[in-house]
């Protein structure tokens, strides 16, 4: 079968990583998680005292950062150098900073290029901000996921609880809000609504009605696009 690509872009706490995830597992396709990319970009400028709004000084540093990524079973690792950092790039902090380093060009320009080539010979799942506007324009399903801002600041506080992160949901909701302001509003590749993307309000749907829903409009594309499984 010809290979196809899931785009999947919305705002924090949306729900992507989650659904791509099982998505990823129940087509037997690579689940590519890009936020995860510019969040370890983001660890690696705050531990080296960089500040991630400094464009000057993290294009300096941009050049040390090896980012790799491994898969197991089709799920993303993500390491700077030899240390999985997987689980430390989970935090507030970190995600304030993935949002501040995705405004300048040459991380994007570096990030992308990874994104792409992992795309390049394979079925992808992948997801992000830009990915059905920008990195894989050519993506034969596109999906904008979106959430009351609430809904997101809950599901996020029980995210970072399972990571045992202590945090409150105003706290949440607050970051959840500049974040979305910073993403949506930047010059470079903002977050939006890829034309031919389709939106699922997630708020009121559970895990599986949205995984399902994906599923079925996947199958539809693939036909429409000749792709046969
Ligand atoms: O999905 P996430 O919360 O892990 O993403 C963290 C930040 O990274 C997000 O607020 C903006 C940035 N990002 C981006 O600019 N482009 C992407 N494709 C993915 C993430």
């Amino acid at each position: 079968m010809k290979n196809f690509a899931i785009a999947i872009d919305g705002p924090a706490g949306s729900g992507k990583s989650t659904i791509a995830k099982i998505i990823a597992e129940k087509l037997g396709i690579i689940y590519v998680d890009t936020g995860a990319m510019y969040r370890a970009v983001a660890l690696f400028c705050i531990r080296n005292g960089v500040d991630t709004k400094d464009e000057t000084a993290v294009n300096i540093i941009l050049p040390k950062i090896e980012i790799r990524i491994l898969l197991e079973n089709g799920v993303q690792k993500i390491f700077l150098g030899d240390e999985d950092v997987t689980r430390k790039i989970r935090t507030l902090e970190v995600g304030q900073g993935a949002s501040d380093v995705g405004l300048i060009l040459s991380v994007r320009e570096k990030l992308v290029e990874i994104q792409r080539d992992l795309a390049k010979d394979t079925s992808v799942i992948m997801d992000g901000r830009d990915i059905g506007t920008n990195v894989l324009t050519n993506a034969q399903v596109k999906i904008y996921l979106n959430a009351s801002v609430e809904e997101r600041a809950k599901r996020r506080l029980g995210e970072l609880k399972g990571n045992a992160i202590d945090s409150d949901i105003d706290e949440v909701m607050k970051q959840i809000i500049i974040r979305d302001k910073s993403d949506m509003t930047r010059e470079l590749n903002p977050l939006e609504k890829a034309k031919d993307a389709l939106e699922i309000d997630t708020t009121n749907m559970d895990i599986d009605q949205v995984v399902n829903e994906i599923i079925k409009i996947k199958e539809e594309k693939l036909m429409e696009a000749g792709i046969w499984e």
